[in-house]
């Protein structure tokens, strides 16, 4: 078969189950359809609320490490719908489902608009986009046809009759007959609504069906037509002046009906035009372009605009009657770099992609993003509290005592509402890459995108010389560290089991000196005391002295004992400080035949096999290919390991 006739057989197909799931009739078919599911007459807000919690729910509980340690045991929900798009947004979109789900119990937020606030770049109009096509994939919904705003059919019923129908059908119905359906009942059906055809309709975003979008507008072109409709001027000549039939209902409101309404970045719009917003939602009503009366509104409005434009507007005391229908949800910028890595990986897996990036360029880059989103600390550096809000165990180099995830974030306020934002780091990718003649792009071209697009772009004196500090310094040092442990474990044979037997050793003089008890001696099953250089020479890797140690040798036996109770397995990377020590031991080991190996110029035929293997680990088992160990190898020969 060809292409072509396969493709039309396609289209066929999708043209029948089009056909299928289109329902029509009138009243009664209706109504026996409802008895067995009233949620076919449910309102926008548990419409939607249903379809997105329809793909399931997980938490995050105290069993999952991110949970524990971001979240403090606290119990988070994730949404299955938004977990693939959305990531370290799981406090927002928590506020967001709360809204809607009061909302479709018709509470008080069902009369609120729900306003994402954030800087830009921080995913507002991606999560409004994604809760949008929701509705897209949901059922078809009920209504009159041939009705401009498809309503809900139970608007047929006369008030008269509701209360006996509620009691019947335990369905309350909201709402009164737009003026089109209302002309066409008595000029058609001579009022009799038994006889008013019913159909369905789907949500499209594209075809304006239930999702209405109210972009920016300058203050010139600003018309309530946008979001009411207007009059069409071509039948005013055909039907009188208050016949129905004139009204062109296609502003947002009417397209929006039974759906969403947005408001795209909506303070900057004129206040006056926005007014339209307050009686949807307070009276669920909009006003009907002609001289008819209002016409019934039920759709979630979703609202989305940045910190300054919302300051402006808050502080003009006449936008009050506003700011009370205004449920705000802050959306910050993701504060965990592993989780900004993965927005990365999604932007970039929607292009064209088809070169190498090498180990930890996206993390460098989202390490160097959300350090210039955290707000300073009096108790920790910047890169220790950009550790520990990734969930990493970590003290500061010669701290003992570690620092409470809760304990930073109760220092600030409004974190991760300034910094970086997402598309710069993505503008600094594309220009790195356009930049390369191998096709890849490595932590260090990043930086150096990096560097450039800083001083090329941030005018804010202040705010760029902390950037060029963290690219420059910080982040330089870091990667550094990364690197030598790296390329440490490349050419360390047998890197692992080293590691665990220097974290038992540890863990049993250790817990040895704290008890005041002896170790055994494997070998000669003798007892002996606590070796205390040995114990030193770990701890002076992160810079533990003195009398620091006591505390240090007693968190860690009251840890590990604790995680053994609780049934957990502990390894030598169950404890960040200590992993940390025992990682920086173990390349102090290896730092002179390091230096002597990674520079080309000094090394003999034995160091040069070594070398190849090293570097042969290096695309194995981490992900380099050829270029990419080649760049890394030399930065760190040139770096680390200089001759003394
Ligand atoms: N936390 C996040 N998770 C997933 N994607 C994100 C996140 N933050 C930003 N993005 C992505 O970054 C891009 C820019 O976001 P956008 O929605 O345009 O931001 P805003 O409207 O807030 O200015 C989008 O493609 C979005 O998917
Ligand atoms: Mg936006």
């Amino acid at each position: 078969m060809s292409i072509t006739s396969k493709f039309l057989q396609g289209v066929r197909r999708h043209r029948e189950t089009a056909k299928q799931i289109k329902f029509k009739g009138c009243l009664e078919d209706y109504l026996k359809l409802l008895e067995k599911s009233p949620l076919i007459a449910c309102l926008a807000h548990k419409r939607l609320y249903n379809q997105i919690m329809s793909y399931g729910v997980t938490t995050l509980d105290e069993s999952n490490d991110r949970c524990h340690k971001l979240f403090d045991g606290e119990t988070v929900k994730i949404y299955n719908y938004f977990s693939n798009h959305f990531f370290g947004m799981e406090r927002s979109l928590g506020k967001v489902m709360r809204f809607l789900q009061s909302a479709s119990m018709r509470g008080e937020e069902s009369r609120q608009v729900l306003l994402l606030l954030g800087p830009v770049g921080a995913g507002k109009s991606a999560l409004v986009e994604h809760i949008k096509s929701a509705l897209e994939a949901s059922e078809a919904a009920y209504t009159l046809e041939g009705c401009p705003i498809r309503e809900e059919p139970l608007h047929l019923i006369p008030r008269s009759l509701r209360d006996e129908f509620a009691e019947q059908y335990g369905v309350k119905i909201e709402g009164d007959l737009c003026p089109v359906c209302r002309h066409r009942l008595l000029s058609e059906f001579d009022g009799d609504f038994t006889k008013f055809p019913i159909g369905q309709t789907s949500f499209s975003i594209r075809g304006r069906k239930g999702v209405g979008v109210v972009p920016p507008m300058d203050p010139n072109t600003q018309d309530t037509s946008l979001l009411i409709g207007s009059e069409d001027i071509s039948k005013l000549d055909l039907y009188p002046e208050d016949d129905p039939r004139v009204l062109s209902l296609n502003g947002a409101f009417n397209v929006g009906n039974r759906g969403i309404v947005e408001f795209v970045e909506v303070f900057k719009n004129e206040i006056e035009f926005l007014h339209t917003m307050i009686t949807a939602t307070q009276e669920k009503n909009v006003p009907s372009p002609g001289k008819q009366a209002m016409i019934y509104f039920d759709g979630v409005i979703l609202a989305h605009c940045n910190e300054a434009e919302w300051n402006k507007f808050k502080s003009e005391h006449t936008n009050e009657a506003i700011l009370d229908r205004i449920v705000r949800v802050n959306v910050p910028y993701c504060l965990e770099y592993e989780q900004e890595v993965k927005i990365y990986e999604k932007l970039i897996n929607r292009s064209d992609f088809d070169y190498h990036i090498a180990p930890h360029t996206l993390e460098v880059a989202a390490m160097f993003a959300v350090l210039s989103r955290l707000k300073v600390s009096n108790k920790v550096d910047p890169l220790t509290k950009m550790k520990i809000y990734n969930g990493e165990e970590i003290v500061e180099k010669g701290n003992i005592k570690k620092v409470d995830i809760k304990d930073l974030r109760e220092e600030v306020e409004d974190e991760g509402m300034t910094g970086i934002s997402t598309r710069f780091i993505m503008k600094a990718i594309d220009a790195s890459l356009s930049d390369s003649t191998k096709n890849m792009i490595t932590p260090i071209s990043i930086r150096d995108a990096l560097i450039k697009q800083v001083k090329e772009q941030i005018v804010n004196p202040e705010e760029r010389k902390l950037c060029l500090q963290f690219l420059q310094k910080t982040l330089h040092e870091e990667y550094l560290s990364i690197l030598e442990k790296e390329i440490t474990k490349a050419f360390v044979t047998a890197y692992d089991e080293q590691a665990e037997s220097l974290f038992n050793n540890y863990l049993d003089h250790a817990e040895a000196y704290v008890n005041n008890t002896k170790v055994k001696d494997k070998v000669t099953n003798e007892d002996m005391e606590p070796d205390e250089k040995f114990l030193q020479s770990i701890e002076e890797q992160i810079g533990i002295k003195g009398s620091a140690k006591n505390n240090f040798r007693a968190d860690i036996s009251s840890y590990m004992f604790a995680k053994l109770r609780r049934g957990e397995v502990i390894d030598w990377k169950s404890y960040g400080p200590l992993k940390e020590a025992i990682e920086t031991k173990l390349v102090a080991s290896v730092k002179d035949i390091s230096r002597i190996i990674t520079k080309s110029k000094s090394r003999d035929l034995k160091q040069q096999k070594k070398f190849s293997s090293m570097a042969q680990t290096l695309m194995d088992n981490y992900g380099y290919n050829e270029d990419s160990a080649e760049e890394v190898i030399k930065f760190a020969a040139n770096n680390l390991w200089r001759d003394s």
